[in-house]
């Protein structure tokens, strides 16, 4: 059952019809401003047993849980640190997701076995809705099968999850494009597990030092992530995508010449390009993914842009690279994974 949701005129007999949807055990998913969120009980062991089973996602990969109010915080996690009240403060509701000690209310079902939990605060009203309707604590990965890229629209959910899941809750398209910033508050310095919206500038300007997990951005780290989902070839089209990096002019000719070769052989190829460089492509399917002007533009488009190309059957895409600085540094691991690392310097 898909319910189109309008935020500022709420039709509430639906946020509590989803709401007692969850309260049962049941599956919603919902608009963030990120990407969309399958909602389950989060204090439900048997809900997150459904939500793995719908998504296909392996049950050691723990789920976010969304909050509504800084208070149920305390309730899902042991010891909050100062520096956690002041980024909670700072950026909730927002793109940020804390991990802490868990409580002893949080079920080791939603955690993946771990002793830690995840919390976040959605900057959406649908979302903070729902959360309150369904009990308070909704767990929320991101609304797709697992190994595709993240939902940023209701039509991406349904593509994904229809007649796998009870209802959906069309806000329209989200906002940010690409999951929220993931920060491990137990240990010191705090450390950056997944970037988002929230850079490290922003994280460090509010707390000081902040460190970044080696595997966000490096191919050959020998350690696993510290998020047990960012090990996961994640965020993947179907296409074997390809990033090339180096001074512009080179990557532009450089990927035409590759997309061409591709082309006479017979392959669906694809090129992502900016609107600095769209009109220096020709051939292949290309798609303009937005401004090197504000890269938010880029991470608006990045995963429905991906999701098209599936649509289109491409065999091979080729895309441009960015400046991994502010949202950019999201928008480089996200398409780095989806690359599986393929990645040509120039
Ligand atoms: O923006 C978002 O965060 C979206 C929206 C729906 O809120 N949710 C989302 O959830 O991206 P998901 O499940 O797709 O990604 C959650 C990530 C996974 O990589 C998971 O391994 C990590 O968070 N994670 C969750 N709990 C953790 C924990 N206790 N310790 C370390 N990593 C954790
Ligand atoms: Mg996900």
């Amino acid at each position: 059952k898909v319910e189109r949701i309008n935020r500022e005129q709420m039709n509430m007999e639906i946020i509590r019809e989803a709401g007692s949807i969850l309260k049962k055990g049941g599956l919603v998913a919902f608009p963030t401003e990120t990407v969309y969120g399958l909602g389950a009980n989060a204090l439900d062991e048997k809900a997150a047993a459904k939500t793995y089973a719908a998504k296909g996602r392996p049950s050691d990969n723990p789920l976010i849980v969304h909050i509504a109010r800084l208070e149920d915080l305390y309730e899902v996690a042991e010891h909050v640190p100062e520096k956690a009240e002041t980024l909670a403060r700072k950026f909730w509701p927002g793109p940020l997701t804390m991990i802490f000690e868990k409580t002893s209310i949080v079920p080791y079902g939603t955690t993946g076995g771990l002793e830690t939990v995840a919390v976040r605060m959605p900057d959406d009203e649908i979302a903070r809705a729902l959360i309150l309707a369904g009990g308070g604590y909704v767990s929320g990965p991101s609304a797709n099968t697992s190994g595709r890229p993240s939902p940023t629209t209701a039509g991406h959910v349904m593509d994904d999850l229809n007649g796998k899941i009870e209802m959906i809750l069309d806000g329209g398209a989200v906002h940010i494009g690409v999951e929220s910033t993931i920060v491990d508050m137990t240990s010191e310095p705090p450390m950056i597990l997944r970037p988002g919206a929230v850079t490290k500038e922003m994280l460090e300007k509010e707390i000081g030092q902040v460190l970044v997990d080696h595997a966000v951005l490096d191919a050959d780290s020998k350690t696993p992530p510290k998020a047990p989902g960012m090990k996961y070839r994640h965020y993947a089209p179907k296409a074997e995508l390809t990033v090339i990096e180096g001074e512009l002019e080179s990557v532009v000719s450089t990927i035409q010449k590759m997309a061409g070769e591709k082309e006479e052989q017979g392959y669906r190829t694809g090129i992502i390009a900016t609107e600095e460089t769209v009109n220096r492509y020709s051939g292949s399917n290309i798609k303009c993914i937005g401004t090197r002007e504000d890269e938010s533009t880029v991470a608006a488009n990045l995963y429905g842009i991906l999701r098209e190309f599936d649509a289109d059957g491409t065999d091979y895409i080729y895309s441009e690279s960015f400046d991994a600085e502010g949202i950019g540094s999201a928008v480089m691991n996200r398409l780095l994974k989806a690359a599986g690392h393929r990645v040509i310097k120039i």
